[in-house]
């Protein structure tokens, strides 16, 4: 055995070389790792016992990808194109063998080696899409080649990972290895190849594939059209595309270059550098620094949920399918009994796709009760309080909590703005409280703020953070305070938009505006969506803002088939001249007058806002670190991933800039703009949120 670095060995068992990396986490391509591979097979190559090589790694996993931390750092030692010309150019077999993930990177040094071996639990793909790019080291070249166009643009643009069997199917690997049996399973089908004889396959030489889709832009055509509305504003599905079709009508290699070209363009650009940004951000946000990784958790085998209304069944649904047994109490049978009808929908619904097999939704109704006490709950591991926002009835709810579920037990609220530290003064052990603040629909969003009161213990956090991975949800702790980090936020570009109506632009206007920035729908879409009702109170309403108004000639939103907007039976949104000229009243009764505001206005008066009150929850540590604001954003409200989140984007632009224009806001408009201090900081220091 010769160590080639501290980061692979080469061993030689009788005439077959192993190449093993070991390059925790997850032997990405490193400066460091690419030498040593690239070392170890020119010794393997040059070793006159060896007839033939296999590249194998140890860990979690073979070759992730390229080393994301090094992109945008000047290159550095052996390139990954030199590397795979040194394997595909190997007079002698190079077989990988894959468990765990070959991505990106890492798929593309198997793809120059001559076969492939896995174990079935392996999966491979080209996620670079993911982070903004495409595969630049010719994996857009080699995979068409193997599994066809088609297949191939599917894979490049939505970053899908293959098991191994399909990959097997798709002719990506040519053998199945026992699982747990990969190292050995390599060196018999290594000595097979020698002894077949069997050539030295170049993925690149193989063009039926390619051929077949030669002049078929249709093709093309139909796959853009088909999924515009999913790539909408992204660069890197559209470059990824671009390479395919170069894969189809370009020879190889001036189709390598392009694929460079690109590959370059898309690195060196904001999309992907925001992107990249939320890959380590939504990786970081699991560290809680005060809390420490081996911190005792609290088994959840058991979970009460009070409240079964919208969000309280869709709350269920998460630990439902999770395989966790629910018990969900409402005060009403008749209630009750909806939400269970609901959930069931909910979930045939999904089976009807075929995304859910009939038997998992039996599985998964067997382990929900109904009930209408709250003793039922006495058991729990985890109780979430979801009924509506009443400080005085949540309160009274966790004093019962208290005194019926056992100790040890964690309370959650679900509530979305309350001061939880007063629910958690409600009960004898506020250390259990914590807040679960799910968004809805519930059992679809992805964000869970994880709110954490002045004395909620490390093991409830530790719990809860770790349970929302099981549920698959994306946690981000957050502290008190009125909206936490999302709606606190959002509550900022609500005023500014609610505002700039009666400024001249209507509802459209800000809502395209917002639309055309990246977001699935601007602030007016959207209330008329949730339904402008929602907290409003026939009796108490005196048109004394736009909402109300609307409300009180039933224009309620959607549902009622007009709101902001007017909608026609599809439920198809058409700009209103009823709100427009209700618009106009009001704001003349509020004595403004319409002045033209351009786009650039309202997109700054909307987002710039939010950036300030960024800064103020920084401030007041409300959230960890600015990419964790980032995380609730991009999960929680649509924020479009290739602009990284509020804090990545108010960077790209230069916090200076937006302060400037919060001050100019501020003299024109009044002091929702005042800067927040942090902002002025930052912008003297020279320093951005990254650098927090
Ligand atoms: N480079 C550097 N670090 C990486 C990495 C990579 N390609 N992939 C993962 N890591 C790091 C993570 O940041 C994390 O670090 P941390 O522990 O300090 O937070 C650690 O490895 C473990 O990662 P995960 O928490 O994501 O571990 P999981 O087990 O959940 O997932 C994985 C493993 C499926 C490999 C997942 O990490 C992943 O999807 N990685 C990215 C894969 C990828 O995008 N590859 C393409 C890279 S671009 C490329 O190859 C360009 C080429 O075409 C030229």
């Amino acid at each position: 055995m010769a160590l080639i670095s501290s980061v692979a060995d080469l061993s030689v068992e009788g005439n077959v070389a192993i190449l093993t990396l070991n390059s925790p986490p997850v032997n990405a391509l490193s400066a460091l790792v690419r030498k040593s591979i690239h070392e170890g097979i020119s010794l393997a190559i040059g070793n006159p016992a060896v007839d033939s090589i296999v590249l194998i790694c140890d860990g979690k996993t073979f070759i992730a990808g390229a080393d994301i931390t090094e992109f945008g750092k000047p290159p550095s030692g052996v390139s990954l194109r030199e590397l795979q010309d040194t394997i595909e150019n190997s007079p002698k077999p190079v077989i990988a063998a894959i468990h765990g993930t070959a991505l990106g990177g890492g798929l593309e040094t198997a793809l120059v080696c001559h076969y492939r071996i896995a174990v079935p639990s392996a999966r491979c793909g080209l996620p670079e899409v993911n982070l903004g790019l495409l595969p630049g080291a010719g994996g857009t070249q080699r995979l068409p080649r193997i599994v066809g166009v088609a297949k191939a643009l599917d894979m490049v643009t939505s970053g899908v990972h293959i098991k191994a069997r399909e990959a097997l199917e798709m002719g990506l690997l040519d053998e199945l290895a026992e699982e747990g049996q990969l190292r050995s399973a390599a060196i018999a089908f290594a000595r097979k190849v020698i002894a077949e004889k069997r050539p030295l396959i170049k993925v690149r030489d193989q063009n039926s594939k390619v051929e077949a889709a030669r002049n078929k832009p249709d093709l093309f055509v139909e796959f853009r059209k088909a999924n515009a509305r999913k790539f909408r504003g992204f660069l890197a599905p559209e470059y990824n595309i671009r390479c395919i079709e170069a894969a189809v009508n370009l020879p190889f290699d001036e189709a390598l270059q392009f694929e460079r070209a690109l590959f370059t363009e898309l690195m060196n650009g904001v999309q992907s550098a925001a992107q990249r940004h939320y890959f380590f951000a939504s990786r970081q946000v699991k560290n809680i620094p005060d809390v420490p990784a081996d911190t005792p958790l609290i088994p959840v085998k058991k979970v009460g949920i009070i409240g079964a209304g919208t969000m309280g069944g869709g709350i269920a649904m998460n630990f439902l399918s999770a395989g966790i047994p629910v018990t969900i109490v409402e005060t009403r049978q008749d209630a009750l009994d909806r939400s269970l009808k609901t959930i069931r929908a909910n979930y045939d619904n999904t089976a009807k796709k075929g995304r859910l097999s009939t038997a998992d939704v039996e599985r998964y109704m067997a382990l929900l009760k109904g009930s209408l006490v709250l003793e039922d709950l006495a058991d729990s591991d985890l109780v979430i309080e979801a009924i509506f926002e009443n400080m005085g009835v949540k309160k009274e709810v966790f004093g019962k909590l208290d005194k019926i579920v056992r100790q040890g037990a964690i309370l959650a609220s679900n509530t979305s703005a309350l001061d939880l530290n007063e629910i958690a003064a409600a009960t004898t052990r506020p250390e259990a409280v914590v807040g679960l603040h799910f968004f809805s629909p519930a059992n679809v969003m992805k964000l869970l703020e994880v709110v954490r009161g002045e004395k909620t213990s490390h093991s409830v956090i530790a719990t809860a953070m770790q349970l929302a991975a099981k549920i698959g949800k994306i946690a981000v702790l957050v502290g008190v305070c009125p909206g936490f980090v999302g709606n606190r936020m959002l509550a900022q570009r609500q005023r500014e938009a609610n505002k700039l109506v009666l400024e001249g632009p209507m509802p459209w206007d800000v809502d395209r505006v917002l639309f055309d920035f990246g977001f699935p729908m601007g602030p007016f879409a959207m209330s008329d969506l949730a339904g402008l009702d929602l907290g409003w109170i026939k009796e108490k309403s005196s048109s004394s803002t736009l909402r109300e108004i609307l409300c009180e000639l039933d224009r309620r939103g959607q549902k009622t088939g007009a709101g902001y907007y007017d909608y026609d039976e599809k439920r198809q949104a058409r700009p209103s001249p009823v709100s427009e000229q209700l618009i106009r009243d009001f704001a003349q009764k509020k004595g403004k007058s319409a002045r033209p505001v351009s786009d650039e206005e309202i997109l700054q008066r909307c987002i710039y806002p939010m950036i300030n009150e960024a800064a103020k929850i920084l401030e007041e540590g409300i959230a960890i670190r600015a990419s964790d604001i980032d995380v609730v954003w991009v999960n929680g409200y649509g924020w479009p991933v290739y602009r990284g989140g509020p804090t990545f984007y108010a960077d790209s632009i230069g916090l200076d800039k937006v302060l400037a224009k919060m001050q100019e806001f501020q003299a024109d408009y009044g002091d929702d703009f005042k800067p927040a201090k942090l902002l002025v900081d930052m912008v003297a220091r020279g320093r951005k949120f990254s650098d927090l």
